[in-house]
């Protein structure tokens, strides 16, 4: 079993990242052989000031350590310190359809009515999503339901590519999407979005940088109804709203939805919302102090990814050499 994962040096962690991907990646690293990396490559699809990604790097780098990632045990890197990444995504956009690339409802939402004057790069982003992880030959690749659709192309562009080259080089991933609320956060403002970096309320996201008082003023004005909790988590299923608070909360606790309700039924959200801000808060507390503890060390920061990226490269390099050879290029 090899894990391959990633996420873009964008707008800091929130609670979305932590608990459909980054908790699950720090689980999963006793267990299996880890790769987890900055996806910087696929942070320059819209634009970025040089020195802003170059300090969201290393932010996101060290959010990631603090979250628990352990550079000791997984391989953590970024992506464009490794040549193969960027190599592999032009044989893949050799490779994958352009039709396939037009069913991708992520590009469809990120373009808007823009759609003439965004960069080529946004439209074959998940075709270098594929290669990030074909690259690896991976297994699983652990990531929220947002990101399902690509990893479904994925499997598509390595199926094209084994046939059309007689080749069993490819690995065809499986998307691993962690159960109940975690798949799939939504925004605290409102149920039906999910809590997104690019939401432009700061209200709507709780992000490991924020303060406790910052986490119990979100949930103080986290968007609810006037009904009180039920016990049968089934009946949660029309309250979007109270149905996110109540997965963050058995997400955040590892409790099931039906043990929280079972603590919480018959009451409303005065009493829901306290309990629920002091188990946020003892998740994420220790969390940002670490991180403040990482960003003064820059250098320590750099040299991790580093190693990181020189561990990546040995595993990558043969791998695109043998893509190149099996289309007939590099003899
Ligand atoms: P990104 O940077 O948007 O998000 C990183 C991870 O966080 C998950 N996530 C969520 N999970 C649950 N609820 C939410 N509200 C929520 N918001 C974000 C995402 O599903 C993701 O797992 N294209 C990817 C990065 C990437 C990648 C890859 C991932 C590049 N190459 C190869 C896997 C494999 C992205 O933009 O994720």
């Amino acid at each position: 079993m090899r894990v391959v994962s990633g996420i873009q040096p964008t707008g800091g962690l929130h609670l979305g990242n932590l608990l459909g991907a980054i908790l699950r990646w720090v689980r999963m690293q006793d267990e299996c052989e880890c790769l987890f990396f900055l996806a910087d490559l696929h942070a320059i699809t819209i634009d970025v000031e040089p020195a802003q990604l170059r300090a969201n790097v290393r932010e996101m780098a060290a959010a990631l350590i603090a979250s628990g990632i352990d550079p000791a045990k997984s391989t953590l890197f970024a992506q464009s310190q490794v040549p193969a990444h960027a190599e592999l995504a032009w044989l893949l956009q050799c490779v994958a359809r352009v039709g396939w690339l037009n069913r991708m409802t992520q590009f469809k939402d990120k373009s808007g009515k823009n759609r003439e004057g965004v960069s080529v790069g946004l439209y074959t982003y998940p075709v270098l999503q594929a290669a990030d992880v074909l690259l690896y030959q991976a297994t699983h690749v652990p990531v929220g339901e947002d990101q399902k659709q690509h990893i479904e192309l994925i499997r598509d562009i390595a199926v094209k590519f084994n046939n059309d080259y007689d080749s069993d080089i490819m690995v065809p991933p499986e998307p691993f999407i962690g159960g109940g609320v975690a798949a799939r956060v939504m925004s605290l403002r409102d149920g039906s979005m999910k809590m997104s970096k690019s939401d432009p309320s700061e209200q709507s996201r709780i992000h490991l940088t924020d303060s406790d008082d910052a986490i119990a003023q979100k949930i103080r004005k986290a968007k609810t109804d006037p009904e009180p909790l039920p016990e049968d988590p089934a009946l949660l299923a029309s309250r979007p709203e109270a149905r996110n608070l109540v997965g963050i909360m058995a997400a955040v606790t590892g409790e099931s939805e039906a043990a929280v309700l079972q603590r919480f039924a018959g009451q409303g959200f005065g009493a829901f919302k306290p309990a629920l801000t002091e188990a946020l808060v003892a998740l994420l507390g220790p969390l940002r102090k670490r991180l403040e503890e990482l960003r003064r060390d820059e250098a320590a920061i750099d040299s991790f990814l580093a190693q990181g990226a020189q561990r990546a490269t040995a595993l990558a390099a043969p791998f695109v050499d043998e893509a190149y050879r099996a289309m007939g290029l590099r003899h």
